[in-house]
């Protein structure tokens, strides 16, 4: 009854198989494999577009060759306040970068606040040499909150980086359950609005360690492969990560655990209807709730885990992942709707 994270989730049997299946006899390391170069073909006919793709093992490396793509050290990268760039990395985008600085922008559900990006970027510039030049957004589709970016929002953050001549980025940890929740395609959701860099996760969705940054704008690559080298992430054995990937994306599995993993978070939103307040939206698979103090005890003497959310003591998160069982949906619903306050 794990509810802690999609991360604590297990390898879905066919990534696990695909790696055993690739375990076969000598093949060229580094990337110059078929697997990989079969994951980019992939990659391109997904996109509809040409790419560059890097298979990588950690989503933290991809947002961080990502910035440093997108960024001179003398540059800054809009955030959200509560992105895992800004929160959770250790400030890897800072040192990757060489110092470019993080600029936490607000905005209610975990998405920056359109407008004020706006003003804050036309304020810009009046320092000159002082100030940081604004380079890059980032933006997390689906957000830290579990939130989406509509394609309309996505179009004004295009309008956005073009009024101000900057790069997009799109922090894709949850690529896959985004894209279900939007109904759309991969390439309305990326480079047709705008989106330049993706970092492309498949861990959190049923792969082993498997992650790729994905570039659709030519003018970023110039040496980016010495850039991941020099990072410490370019992985030998290359093979065993891109045939995770392309298992992924095979037979559309990527949807299938990811549509199953935001049907779990749905079920919960839809029938929880006892002693319960949603702090965000739920659109995804993950959800954000207060529950009385005495509840959120009770469920955890009972087995059931998840995460106390910092800062509020009765507030929690729930990761609903490819691996969840409805069973223990169904035991979680009910212990909540029919939890006796005493
Ligand atoms: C939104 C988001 N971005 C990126 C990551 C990548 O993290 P890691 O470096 O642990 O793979 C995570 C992991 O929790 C995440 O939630």
């Amino acid at each position: 009854m794990n509810f802690r994270s999609d991360n604590e989730a297990p390898i879905n049997a066919t990534i696990l198989k695909a790696i055993v299946d690739a375990n076969k006899g000598f093949e060229e390391s580094y990337g110059y494999d078929q697997y990989s170069e079969a994951f980019t073909e992939q990659c391109q006919q997904l996109f509809q577009s040409w790419c560059e793709v890097l298979p990588l093992t950690t989503g933290t490396a991809a947002n961080s060759i990502a910035m440093t793509l997108a960024t001179p050290p003398y540059g800054s990268i809009l955030c959200h306040k509560h992105s895992h760039m800004n929160e959770d990395e250790c400030g890897a985008p800072e040192f990757f970068t060489a110092g470019a600085k993080l600029i936490p922008m607000p905005g209610e559900h975990g998405k920056i606040d359109l407008n004020y990006l706006d003003q804050y970027l036309a304020g810009t510039g009046v320092h000159g040499e002082h100030e940081s030049l604004p380079s890059v957004i980032s933006i997390t589709q689906c957000t830290e909150a579990g939130t989406l970016y509509t394609l309309k929002e996505l179009n004004q953050l295009k309008n956005i980086k073009k009024k101000y001549n900057l790069f997009l980025h799109m922090d894709g940890a949850r690529f896959a359950n985004a894209l279900v929740a939007l109904d759309c395609s991969a390439a309305e959701m990326t480079w047709q609005t705008g989106v330049d860099l993706l970092s492309f996760g498949a861990t959190k969705n049923g792969a082993m360690m498997a992650e790729a940054l994905i570039v659709f704008n030519p003018n970023l690559i110039n040496q980016i492969k010495r850039l991941r080298k020099r990072s410490g992430h370019l992985i030998s054995k290359m093979r065993f990560i891109s045939a995770q990937l392309q298992a992924y994306l095979d037979n559309d599995l990527w949807l299938e655990l990811a549509h199953h993993a935001n049907l779990m978070a749905s079920i919960f939103k839809q029938q929880t209807i006892n002693h319960i307040e949603f702090l965000h939206p739920v659109e995804a698979n993950e959800v954000f709730c207060r529950l009385p103090l005495k509840l959120i005890e009770h469920l955890q003497e009972l087995g059931f885990k998840f995460h106390l959310w910092p800062g509020h003591k009765d507030v929690i998160r729930l990761v609903f992942s490819h691996a969840t069982q409805s069973n223990d949906v169904n035991q979680l619903i009910n212990v909540i709707n029919n939890y006796k306050n005493k």
